[in-house]
């Protein structure tokens, strides 16, 4: 046993003996650090509740209501089809949870979270489709015993799991294609400011689902032939987009299944956004390597997702990420150091891991091949 082990044992007695607790709260010098560690707790046992209360906030469109200026609870509650007294009741919940903020003559208003959601679309999709994970988080032991059989949240990614995924139809890739072009633009900005793409000929996309990353890209760098690849169904959603924005010209689309099909030769570099982290160790190493052997060897590899272990964003990865993909049924979090490993087995060398403003919402790896 280490010291560091000692010290830990010490701690856990102490802190969960009741008489030590209440010293703890009473003791002038103690009493901030019990009062926030009482409130943490307190928040881990809630969690659930205040999830629902952005969820009511969500489905009754209070933000967007509320963006046009502050009301009272009696003149929302018709807009809410709520009585006042129950609009009332969300709007104090609310404001607890400091999504919306108390302003004059007793009218309710944004707050910093609510203003924040408004501006990312994203974040209320996403906040709508946690109904589906619930779903499987409800006996998070089944969960983690393997006992569910099927779980919801496969059946929204269809891919996850599916034996052939590239026979997936339209109505099975649609809704999940949907959510994640609405969080792209949050992505797609981490990875520009990460990385300029300008220096590059040709990006192939892999994983590019409508195209959403693609698109952004297109703005910054009007030169880059731009490529997507995926299942053909969603790769065909991505063509109609391209066409619809005017990129039809310098943007091309490929349907296939990347656990089976070669990728296509020509790009200079090739970007797995938010990819690595649904697929299991060996399809991931797998999938590394048939990147590997589409690039020319003065190519670039650029990986961008959340990963396990950030500093400040440790739930995030270990628990949010970690517990959604299991409830997916493939995939993990990683952190930048097992990817580095992982990138060295499948032939790639001079990883960098690049420096993002929110790290929370994605991290940057890029790679280059080892060349013999
Ligand atoms: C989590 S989404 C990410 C989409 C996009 N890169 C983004 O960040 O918005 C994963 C993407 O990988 C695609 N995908 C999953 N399995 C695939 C496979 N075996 N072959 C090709 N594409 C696949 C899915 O259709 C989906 O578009």
């Amino acid at each position: 046993m280490t010291l560091r082990d000692r010290w830990l044992a010490l701690r856990d007695r102490l802190l969960s003996d009741p008489r030590f607790q209440s010293w703890a709260a009473a003791f002038p010098l103690t009493r901030p650090i019990a009062r926030a560690r009482a409130s943490e707790l307190f928040d881990l046992c809630g969690g659930f509740i205040y999830s629902q209360i952005l969820l009511a906030c969500v489905r009754l469109n209070l933000f967007e209501i509320l963006a046009d200026g502050p009301q009272s609870a009696a003149e929302l509650a018709p807009s809410l089809s709520l009585t006042p007294d129950r609009a009332e009741r969300l709007l104090e919940a609310a404001v607890a949870l400091r999504l919306l903020q108390k302003r004059s003559s007793g009218r309710y208003g944004l707050g910093p979270h609510g203003a924040a959601l408004l501006g990312n679309k994203g974040i209320a999709e996403m906040v709508e489709h946690h109904s589906i994970l619930y779903e499987d988080l409800r006996d998070p032991l089944a969960l983690l015993r393997g006992e569910l059989g099927e779980t919801a949240l496969q059946r929204y990614w269809a891919y996850a799991g599916a034996g052939d995924p590239a026979a997936e139809a339209a109505d099975r890739t649609t809704a999940y294609s949907d959510l994640m072009s609405a969080s792209q633009a949050m992505v797609a900005e981490e990875v520009l400011a990460a990385y300029p793409l300008k220096r590059h000929r040709c990006l192939l996309d892999v994983g590019g689902g409508q195209g959403t990353f693609l698109r952004a890209v297109a703005k910054q760098a009007p030169e880059l032939q731009l490529r997507l690849f995926d299942l053909p169904a969603v790769a065909a959603q991505a063509e109609e987009a391209f066409a619809a924005d005017g990129l039809s010209d310098r943007a091309a689309t490929f349907g296939g299944d990347f656990h089976r099909d070669a990728l296509p030769q020509g790009a200079d570099i090739i970007s797995l956004v938010r990819i690595l982290h649904d697929h299991d160790d060996a399809e991931a190493l797998a999938l590394l390597k048939t990147a590997r052997a589409a690039l020319p060897d003065h190519g670039t590899l650029l990986i961008a997702e959340p990963m396990a272990g950030t500093p400040g964003a440790a739930p995030s990865g270990a628990a949010y990420f970690g517990f959604y993909l299991l409830a997916m049924g493939s995939g993990r979090p990683r952190r930048p150091d097992e990817l580095i490993a992982m990138l060295e087995a499948a032939g790639f060398g001079q990883t960098r891991l690049l420096s993002t403003r929110r790290p929370l919402i994605a991290r940057v790896l890029v790679a280059r091949p080892q060349v013999a």
